[in-house]
């Protein structure tokens, strides 16, 4: 069993699929590992201590030459796979629903021409045995942290309330929309720093964790959002009255935000609009607002995918792929779940993974040749 890990080439990509920890875990179940030169560089990771883990360390050719299984962080172009034969597991993040040349479905496509079983990581059902396997978790945990101190750089003051000799500086009011993984790391990471935060979602299931967190839940009252944990723990689309109702609750609160960080998401769907321009037109010169959702689209009127934007004085920051913004964590986070994930199938007598039909049906998007997943199919 020969697994490859790649160098990502994707634009910006940071981190990369497996760490000398989890080269040394696969190791010992037998597993020979090739990694591509260079392939952790950006992530801290030099290759000999990839070597000094059992690794061997060689160019993209030899790395991929006979290989069983695929890693990668971001998948890889089908047409960049030369030496990996018919049956070879592809797993990755696969952004089956992403835009744009050699991604999205046309990748998927290649993936199946190629007769490659393609493992899409980001579809790991919402179990409890696959909590340790889920990349949206371990990742959006980063992002939330990340996404603070994105704000606190570009805020001109403080987070802390601060009593000097020269006088009080006032405590950053931080308002945090949408409290699932990212979120709520985002509000930690907030209090930690010392501000006053409040936050929102559409979840009611969310409001004591937010008080458990020492902040303020603001909420929409006059119209029942989603009780419980919604499915499979994910908000749907909101009805147009309870859109409403949200806006008018956000505009008399946003404009007493010093910082706000959004993050709400839909699964197969742009991210909702919770914040339009007159929204952010009403917030004070210097104020910050985060839009972790923009590469799905924004939560926010007027964030730029890549860029920090200056709307009279507001800063909306819309930085694409944040975990790799903390590519050496991410990575060891990102690494241990694609481990967690194959050594929980691996099987002793072939020494190779063997998939169950609840996580293997979830995630497998092809299959001897076709398409087999349910989310494409449909
Ligand atoms: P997500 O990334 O899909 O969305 C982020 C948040 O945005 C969610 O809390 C969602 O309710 C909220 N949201 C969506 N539309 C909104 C709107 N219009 N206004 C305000 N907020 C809106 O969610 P994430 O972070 O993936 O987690 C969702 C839930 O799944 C959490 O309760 C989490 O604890 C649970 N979960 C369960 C796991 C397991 O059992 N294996 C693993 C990971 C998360």
């Amino acid at each position: 069993m020969k697994i490859a890990v790649l160098k990502e080439h994707a634009d910006g990509e940071r981190r990369v699929a497996a760490t000398p920890e989890t080269v040394r875990k696969f190791a010992a179940l037998g597993a020979t590992l090739a990694v591509e030169t260079g392939a952790g560089d950006t992530a801290s990771i030099a290759d000999a201590a990839y070597r000094d883990a059992g690794a061997t360390v060689g160019d993209r050719a030899e790395t991929l030459a006979g290989a069983d299984i695929v890693l990668g962080v971001q998948g890889p172009a089908a047409s960049s796979l030369t030496g990996v034969s018919r049956g070879a597991w592809i797993v990755a993040s696969l952004d089956p629903f992403g835009t744009g040349p050699d991604r999205g479905r046309a990748r998927v496509d290649d993936y199946a021409a190629a007769g490659y079983e393609a493992l899409a990581m980001e579809f790991m059902p919402r179990i409890t045995r696959a909590q340790s396997m889920d990349i949206l978790s371990s990742q959006s945990n980063l992002s939330g942290y990340k996404a603070v101190l994105d704000a606190a750089a570009e805020y001109g003051r403080a987070f802390p309330m601060m009593m000097t000799a020269a006088g009080t500086i006032s405590a950053a009011r931080v308002f945090v929309m949408g409290v699932g993984v990212a979120g709520l790391q985002a509000i930690a990471t907030a209090r930690r720093l010392g501000a006053q935060v409040s936050a929102t979602d559409v979840r009611a299931a969310t409001r004591e964790q937010i008080q458990s967190l020492g902040a303020k839940p603001i909420f929409v009252e006059t119209v029942a959002g989603i009780e419980g944990e919604g499915a499979g723990g994910y908000a749907g689309e909101m009805s147009a009255e309870y859109q409403a109702a949200q806006a008018e609750l956000v505009s008399g609160h946003i404009a007493k935000q010093d910082i706000v960080i959004t993050t709400a998401l839909i699964p197969g769907r742009p991210a909702p609009r919770l914040i339009s321009a007159a929204q952010v037109a009403s917030m004070k010169p210097g104020s910050v607002i985060v839009d972790l959702a923009v590469e799905q689209g924004g939560n926010v009127e007027g964030a730029i995918a890549g860029e920090i934007v200056d709307v009279n004085g507001v800063r909306i920051v819309g930085h694409r792929n944040v975990p790799s913004r903390l590519a050496a964590d991410a990575s060891a986070l990102f690494s241990r779940n694609l481990f967690n994930f194959l050594s929980a199938f691996w099987d002793k007598g072939t020494g190779r993974p063997v998939l169950d039909a609840e996580i293997g049906d979830a995630i497998r998007l092809t299959r001897d040749g076709k398409v087999v997943n349910a989310r494409l199919l449909a």
